[in-house]
């Protein structure tokens, strides 16, 4: 159907070019600050992406027009430039998506009311294109640079040399005092038993000390008592749940999908516990990452076993408001990973 569809059109547009007249080309107009690049990307290359590429794009252009990349717009169409800058509103865009005259776009029926106005709107500000179309994959956020940390590759630094040898004792300290050092401020210090305690206790628990636990840990007098009360503190079922819940915020974890619909999700607990225990069980990063984005394409340890890797990860995608709208969605991905905004091609509408 969809084949000789545009079969049929290709036939049409041969026989109406041949006897058409070549106009010129449309000086190139960019978008320069962000509001003008973001009204693009959310409004506009979705409809030229989900609505004319198949027929205007990369594979395929039919009337040699091709609506994915600047260039394809300001050349225009085989007749010429699709948009007059002098009197916008009477462009051949805006003529042939409202469906005035003979050629009407996109064949198969109008566009929503809405999105005729988010073209009408765009054409009659000038129709600028986001001079760097490489852009739309990936543009960092507000503030950040090209070198995002997010994208540079795990390196080894080399810990810098200090003045002060007598106070390091781990190679970590180095990093500290050096900087300590170059600012001319000198090290606090050292904490008491007690603060020490109720330090390591809030850091990895969340928690203050027990009266018993602080009797134990002052009577502990071997130089490894605080690296024992550490190691007891980690392999404590209370710190994946005191770290776990700053990455279910960041997932906008919830027990129900927010705003005004508010549904309940009752199983989103399966997908806290899964947090929970990743940060129990010293998951690495990387594979913490896969499980939450595809856990569900990934091999199960037994054949035909469901794994809860499996089962519940991809819960990612779903939480909070972020389940009815996949922009929200794929800005939550973007941010969370990476600290940088992904814009989606997904129209703004879905
Ligand atoms: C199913 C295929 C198909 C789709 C989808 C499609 N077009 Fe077209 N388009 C054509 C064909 C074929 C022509 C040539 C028709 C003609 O000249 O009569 C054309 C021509 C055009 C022209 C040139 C008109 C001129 O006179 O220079 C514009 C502009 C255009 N399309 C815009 C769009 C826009 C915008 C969309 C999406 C909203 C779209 N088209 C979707 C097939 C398609």
């Amino acid at each position: 159907m969809q084949g000789t569809m545009i079969k049929v059109f290709s036939v049409l547009a041969a026989v109406l070019l041949a006897s058409s007249p070549l106009f010129a080309q449309m000086e190139p107009a960019f978008a320069t600050s962000r509001s003008e690049v973001e009204f693009f990307e959310n409004n506009l290359r979705p409809i030229f992406a989900v609505e004319c590429a198949g027929c205007h794009g990369a594979q395929l252009q039919m009337a040699d027009l091709n609506l994915t990349t600047a260039e394809g717009f300001f050349k225009g169409s085989s007749r010429g430039a699709i948009v007059d800058p002098e009197r916008p509103a009477e462009s051949v865009l805006l003529q042939v998506v409202e469906q005035q005259g003979k050629v009407k776009m996109p064949p198969t029926g109008p566009l929503s009311s809405e999105k005729l106005q988010a073209l009408r709107e765009w054409v009659e500000n000038g129709a600028l294109w986001p001079s760097d179309d490489s852009a739309a994959v990936v543009a960092p956020s507000d503030g950040a640079k090209p070198g995002l940390w997010a994208f540079q590759p795990v390196q080894d630094h080399e810990p810098p040399t200090v003045i002060d040898q007598d106070w390091v004792r781990t190679p970590i300290d180095r990093f500290i005092l050096a900087k300590l050092e170059e600012q001319g401020i000198q090290p606090s210090a050292p904490a008491e038993k007690l603060q020490l305690l109720r330090r390591a206790k809030f850091d990895l628990h969340g928690l203050p000390p027990s009266e018993q636990e602080i009797e134990e840990f002052l009577s502990d007098t071997a130089p490894e008592a605080m690296a024992r009360l550490v190691d007891r503190l980690l392999a404590s079922p209370r710190y994946g749940e005191k770290w776990g819940r700053h990455w279910l915020d960041v997932a906008r974890y919830a027990d129900s999908t927010g705003l005004d619909e508010d549904y309940r999700l009752p199983h989103s607990w399966r997908y806290r516990d899964y947090v929970v225990d990743a940060f129990n069980r010293d998951l690495p990063f990387d594979q913490f990452v896969r499980e939450q984005l595809a856990g569900d394409l990934m091999p199960a340890d037994e054949p035909g076993e469901i794994t809860r890797e499996a089962s519940s990860p991809p819960a990612f995608w779903r939480w909070g408001s972020s389940h009815w709208r996949s922009k929200t969605r794929c800005r939550l991905f973007t941010t969370s990973w990476t600290n940088s905004l992904i814009r989606c091609r997904r129209p703004s509408w879905a």
